[in-house]
């Protein structure tokens, strides 16, 4: 019966239904009980609810009651226990005339779980049943008020075949379970926490489980359980240590403490995003559980650290207290980005992870905000929330709290989030709540820097140092200019913290670093007793997710890349000198080369210098980085540049970086920070091994893919050899996959270091590879290792024939009628159209027209191309 069209695929692209912020209505009926029953079946699910509604206060009398769906037919409604026909179904939402102030209202639906292949509502994977309900897949498992704003209690049964479903999961409590005729089995789970339908959840299913308990610091016992398939279960320590320690860091850093007596989550295989925070029972993409040296990589073991940590946090920030509506899906997003990234800060090295922590910013928020998808991180509008689950709003937000946590100081920025907690615990906040508890429980006034929450674009400050020898005075000329998608920056007004220190020229040193607050469009700082012309040390711990435009000269920067005491100064300006020369090499203009020789022969000699770190400050800016610094992108030219820049810091300095390589051999696998640094390092120097283009640089990546004993290093290998016209190339691959095939996430990596390659047949490659049988558009995680890879490869997708471009679009309009979500993901990258050279620009924009032209996309899928080519 599932097989009705829903209305949503038939909104043609040309016109479709805008959400406004500004529109929103508090709900005409609340639902304050919910009681469901699950007959569970992959292929036949029925669903039975009782919903027991109230009429708002507030609400006409007459107000119906709309209970929204998608893709669902009624097969039966009861009102007040009685047979009721009076219903209408309207753009699949189910309509019924109440008149009362409060009712009883039944429901049950069918659903057939294995034909859903979009991953939101009620689906299969791999035998199991399971639920993603945020934003709005809860309207795909029966009718209800499908909104963050109406909270419930949840009373759910659950029952299935014992043999298929061994395991039945539910949000919140188990409190009876028992068996039924024909095999089966039944489980009653009860939530006492009221909560909106986007954080139900539900999963059955053959799992095993490591169990492990926590004891909260009022003394309550929590039990704690990791379920996986069978042979998974030697992969889920590392989860389980993240779990403990964010349940430990919150109640430390935040007082938070956990108000269940069962934590349990879940791996599935199928999933669109990286996991999801349901009440109780978190749902998690498998590849943020599954670790042990052999299968994952430190980036892997981090990620899993981060993603446990950010779902377990929203137990407070996001489901204690909720989002009024999704508009305010910062409020959840970006605070809770911001505590997942404190979180892994205190559990490691806080430098790297805030270098980490840019790094991703400028990869991904900068390029939105300057393009056609740009939206505050509250958006004003959007056609399909699914959409706004952005870099902007997730990164972006985080910065936003964070540059509160640095102008309130970590004591007050306490007292504010407590009062938030307090104020709101149980209700469906707004950003604007949260700002307002900050200024009232912190103590600042907040005015001008909300902002931040209503201004898309990336701000530009551009800062110039003046030094007087005759009065001893600094004085810092500040300016700051904003533009979003890609217009020309005017002055704006934006409260722009900004850490500051002026070094002593020769020696490096500083009297204290200052914390300078920018909210004037032009402000000027004077600073006394600096006998000598200081070097301006700004946006020390990159303080504003802001764009500095340099005035420093590259002796300066030199100067800072060896001295500056911030970590992450010293590795941006590092970052910035290479930065310099690479668009003057790429646009023709002379630059000074040795400068930045030399300042790299200065960190390499650093007897001091943190390995790790070393490892970082030596990496050249990205070719995408260096792209979004041109007024108009040459893929090609950029590669050229930045390959022979890498080819020659490798030639200049082959015999250190062997050196290195040698002194980073690995010993006993450890995850301690020395370990991760050796092979952080080794990995980076091999790279530059292999850039000199020295003839035996094949042999010592096969070798090190053929001794390694963890993935970091047989990662690192073959990404070197992928580039590589070597045969021992053809031999590592080859290897990895006969070891791995059976391994889902490890063959996503074979996958993606193919399709990262550099070699001119990569397209070739690709195309080959998702005709592969290993390969399937219906498992998110495959398409995003392949494709996603591609498409991030700029100098390969950005083939001047279009032939990338194009591949991509196949690939979406095949990918669109299963997984719109999916799909729509790969809109922004052709998406940024208007910044390329003319040839590549016209054939990206092509591309798009041919998405467009497409007969009944999603509106996932219309809304960002439509936006694209506006
Ligand atoms: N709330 C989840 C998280 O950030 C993300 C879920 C988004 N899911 C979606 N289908 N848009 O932890
Ligand atoms: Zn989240």
């Amino acid at each position: 019966m599932l097989d009705i069209q829903t209305t949503d695929a038939a909104i043609p692209a040309t016109d479709p239904a805008t959400i406004r912020r500004e529109d929103y209505r508090p709900p005409d009926w609340f639902i304050p009980e919910i009681e469901l029953d699950f007959q569970l079946g992959l292929e036949r699910t029925v669903v039975r609810s009782k919903l027991d509604v109230r009429r708002s206060k507030s609400a006409k009398y007459d107000a119906p009651l709309i209970l929204n769906g998608d893709d669902l037919l009624p097969v039966n409604v009861l009102v007040d226990g009685k047979k009721w026909n009076e219903w209408k179904l309207e753009e699949g939402n189910l309509t019924l005339p109440l008149t009362g102030a409060a009712h009883i209202v039944e429901i049950e639906v069918e659903l057939d779980p294995s034909t859903n292949t979009q991953l939101m509502g009620l689906y299969g994977s791999n035998g199991m049943l399971c639920t993603q309900c945020e934003a709005e897949g809860f309207r795909r498992i029966t009718f209800f008020a499908d909104r963050p704003d109406v909270l419930s209690r949840y009373k759910v049964r659950m029952e299935g075949d014992k043999q298929a479903f061994p395991i039945l999961l539910c949000n919140g409590d188990k409190v009876e379970e028992g068996e039924a005729e024909g095999g089966r089995h039944w489980a009653q789970w009860n939530d006492p926490w009221p909560k909106p339908s986007y954080l139900f959840a539900l999963v059955a299913g053959d799992l095993v489980a490591n169990s492990d308990s926590f004891t909260t610091r009022s003394g309550k016992e929590v039990e704690l359980n990791i379920w996986v398939r069978d042979g998974d279960l030697p992969r889920t320590g590392h989860a389980m240590q993240a779990l403990k320690d964010s349940m430990r860091w919150d109640e430390e850093v935040y007082g938070r403490e956990y108000d269940l007596g069962l934590f349990n989550i879940v791996a599935v295989s199928d999933f669109n995003m990286g996991a999801m925070e349901n009440k109780g029972l978190n749902v998690f993409n498998s590849r943020y559980i599954l670790a042990d040296p052999e299968v994952a990589t430190d980036a892997d073991f981090d990620g899993i650290e981060g993603v446990v940590a950010h779902e377990y946090f929203h137990n407070w920030s996001g489901n204690r207290v909720t989002c009024r509506d999704w508009f305010q899906l910062s409020l959840k997003e970006g605070f809770t980005v911001f505590r997942d990234q404190s979180f892994s800060a205190d559990m490691s090295s806080a430098a790297l992870k805030r270098i980490e922590d840019v790094r991703i910013l400028r990869a991904a928020q900068f390029p939105e905000d300057a393009g056609p998808l740009a939206h505050p991180i509250r958006p004003e509008s959007y056609q399909e929330i699914s959409n706004f689950y952005t870099a902007t709003v997730y990164n972006k937000g985080a910065e936003i709290i964070r540059m509160m946590h640095s102008m309130m100081g970590a004591e007050n920025f306490r007292k504010g989030t407590d009062l938030y907690f307090d104020r709101h615990d149980g209700e469906a906040a707004t950003c604007e709540d949260f700002v307002v508890s900050m200024e009232d429980g912190g103590g600042i006034d907040l005015t001008q820097f909300r902002v931040w929450y209503r201004t898309p674009g990336t701000p530009r400050v551009s800062a110039k140092l003046s030094h007087n020898p005759q009065t001893g005075t600094a004085t810092l000329e500040l300016k700051q200019s904003i533009a979003a998608g890609g217009a020309k920056p005017g002055p704006s007004e934006m409260v722009i913290p900004l850490r500051t220190a002026l070094l002593n020229p020769e020696t490096g040193e500083h009297d204290g670093e200052q914390l300078l607050i920018l909210d004037k469009a032009e402000q000027s700082f004077t600073f006394e007793g600096q006998n000598d012309h200081p070097v301006l040390s700004i946006n020390r711990g990159f303080s504003a997710p802001i764009i500095l435009e340099n005035s420093r000269t590259a002796e300066e920067l030199a100067f800072l890349s060896s001295h500056d005491d911030d970590p992450f100064a010293r590795f941006e300006a590092m970052q910035q000198l290479m930065t310099g020369y690479l668009t003057a090499q790429i646009t023709g203009t002379p630059a000074d080369r040795d400068i930045i020789l030399q300042a790299i022969g200065a960190v390499l000699a650093d007897e001091n210098i943190d390995r790790a770190f070393l490892a970082e400050i030596i990496l050249l800016p990205t070719e995408a980085f260096l792209g979004d610094q041109m007024v108009e992108v040459d893929p090609q030219a950029i590669h050229d540049a930045r390959e022979k820049l890498r080819g020659k810091i490798g030639v200049q300095f082959e015999r250190k970086f062997r050196r290195l390589y040698k002194q980073c051999v690995p010993g006993e696998f450890s995850l301690s920070a020395e370990a991760r640094a050796d092979r952080k390092l080794r990995n980076v120097t091999l790279g530059y091994i292999a850039a000199s283009q020295v003839e035996d640089a094949a042999e010592i990546a096969y070798d090190q893919y053929c001794d390694a004993n963890n993935m970091t290093a047989m990662q690192g290998a073959l990404g070197v050899l992928s580039h590589l016209d070597a045969e021992e190339r053809g031999h590592a691959f080859e290897s990895f996959y006969t070891r791995f095939k059976d391994n889902a996430l490890v063959l996503d990596k074979w996958f993606t270091m193919q399709a990262m390659s550099q070699r001119s047949d990569t397209i070739k490659r690709v195309d080959a590879l998702s005709r592969h049988p290993d390969f399937t558009l219906a498992n998110p995680n495959r398409v995003r290792a392949l494709y996603g890879a591609f498409a991030g490869n700029q100098v390969r997708f950005h083939d001047p024939s279009g032939r990338g471009y194009a591949m991509i679009a196949d690939m979406v309009i095949a990918l669109d009628p299963q997984n719109p979500q999916t799909a729509a993901r790969f809109i922004p990258q052709l998406g940024r159209w208007r910044r390329y050279e003319r040839g590549r620009s016209e054939l990206m924009r092509l591309a798009l027209e041919k998405i467009a032209a497409t007969s009944n996309l999603s509106k996932d899928v219309a809304e960002q191309v439509s936006k694209s080519l506006a």
